[in-house]
């Protein structure tokens, strides 16, 4: 069975991982490591294309020798190297991209790049290996997609975000409510003890008969309650915050949901599977299980360790490349906008 060296560093995660697999089994994860420069760019208030090259670079060695040593295997035994091309940071891309690509030519192995979406879309699948026919919500910092999947590499995209990325709403958001970034973890944690029904925020697009999103007009209505209360600052209220975080968190639920069960119904998908760093909020977790379970659909989850940017779902995504004999050559560059293949 095929081992994948995998890496991802598009963004503000160094991330090393090994696979093994093979056609239609479930993908076995022998290391999974993480770097994560939460902590460095929280005090900037966000990511800093910059340190996040830099720290890519520092992380990565060490990181590839632990992967390598928590999975028991030689360089040598890897057959295949890969690495996010994009979307992502150009800086950040880089790193990983070049450092996967000196491997492979270094082994004499071939090397897969692979889409940082296609690594979320198949996240929810890489401990049961086949990927039936269904309806996928993308859920993530930069992307809101949704997209008809037929199988593995056989991608329709649906609907997208007209604007802000779910998780880039509740980033904004906390910002401005003056919660530190990652905001969507932070918004969760304050929302618990906060009523959903407090303040009546626009679920965007949500009656349009197409299945777009929007998120930028209920992060002005946020703002504008906080200005309304504070002409000068805009500052919440303390008493407020865990209201207007558990409103917001509604408001974004709401639409999620109900466009893509629309767009399973009408699209006769059985199944529906949800990935993505947003899909670790559990409000949302547990509305998409009711909802699902009330339409009689099958919900398919990414396992919370592969919710957020890791490199085991780019191990996982590029294993189906290189079953398919889908090899990049070594002078494949990477793409910060790079678009999901579809068809
Ligand atoms: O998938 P991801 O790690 O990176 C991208 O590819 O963008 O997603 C990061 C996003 C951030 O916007 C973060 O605020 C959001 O996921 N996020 C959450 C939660 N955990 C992470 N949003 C809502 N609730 C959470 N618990
Ligand atoms: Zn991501």
């Amino acid at each position: 069975m095929p081992l994948i060296l995998a890496i991802e560093s598009s963004c503000d995660e160094t991330a090393v991982a090994i696979l093994r697999g093979e056609p239609g089994r479930p993908a076995e994860v022998l290391a999974s490591e993480i770097a994560s420069q939460i902590d460095l760019h929280r005090a900037y208030g966000g990511v800093v294309p910059e340190l996040a090259s830099r720290n890519h670079s520092l992380h990565l060695r060490p990181l590839i020798e632990r992967a390598l040593e928590t999975a028991g295997v030689g360089i040598r035994e890897i057959d295949v190297f890969g690495a996010t091309s994009g979307p992502g940071l150009a800086s950040s891309l880089l790193i990983g991209s070049t450092a996967a690509k000196a491997l492979a030519a270094a082994t004499g192995k071939p090397f897969v790049a692979v889409n940082h979406l296609e690594g979320h879309l198949l996240s929810p699948f890489v401990d049961r290996g086949e990927i039936p026919p269904h309806l996928a919500l993308v859920v993530s910092g930069g992307h809101t997609l949704l997209l008809d999947v037929a199988g593995a590499g056989h991608y329709r995209r649906i609907g997208s975000t007209r604007d802000d990325a779910a998780g880039e709403a509740f980033d904004k958001v906390a910002k401005m409510l003056g919660l530190p970034y990652p905001g969507g973890p932070e918004i969760e944690q304050t929302a618990a003890a906060g009523n959903p029904t407090a303040f009546d925020f626009p679920r965007s697009m949500l009656k349009e008969a197409n299945f777009d999103f929007s998120f930028s007009g209920l992060k002005t209505a946020v703002l504008y309650t906080l200005t309304d209360r504070d002409p000068d600052h805009g500052t919440p209220q303390p008493a407020d915050l865990p209201d207007l975080c558990a409103s917001f968190q509604q408001a974004v639920v709401d639409v999620l949901l109900a466009k893509t069960l629309r767009a399973a119904a009408d699209l006769g998908r059985e199944t529906v599977a949800l990935s993505g760093g947003v899909s670790l909020n559990a409000v949302l977790r547990n509305a998409f299980r009711e909802g699902c379970q009330s339409s009689g659909r099958q919900l398919i989850l990414a396992k919370p360790q592969l919710c957020t940017d890791n490199a085991a779902m780019i191990g996982f995504a590029g294993l189906h490349h290189h079953f398919k004999g889908h090899h990049a050559p070594l002078d494949t560059g990477i793409d910060p906008n790079l678009p999901l293949a579809l068809g």
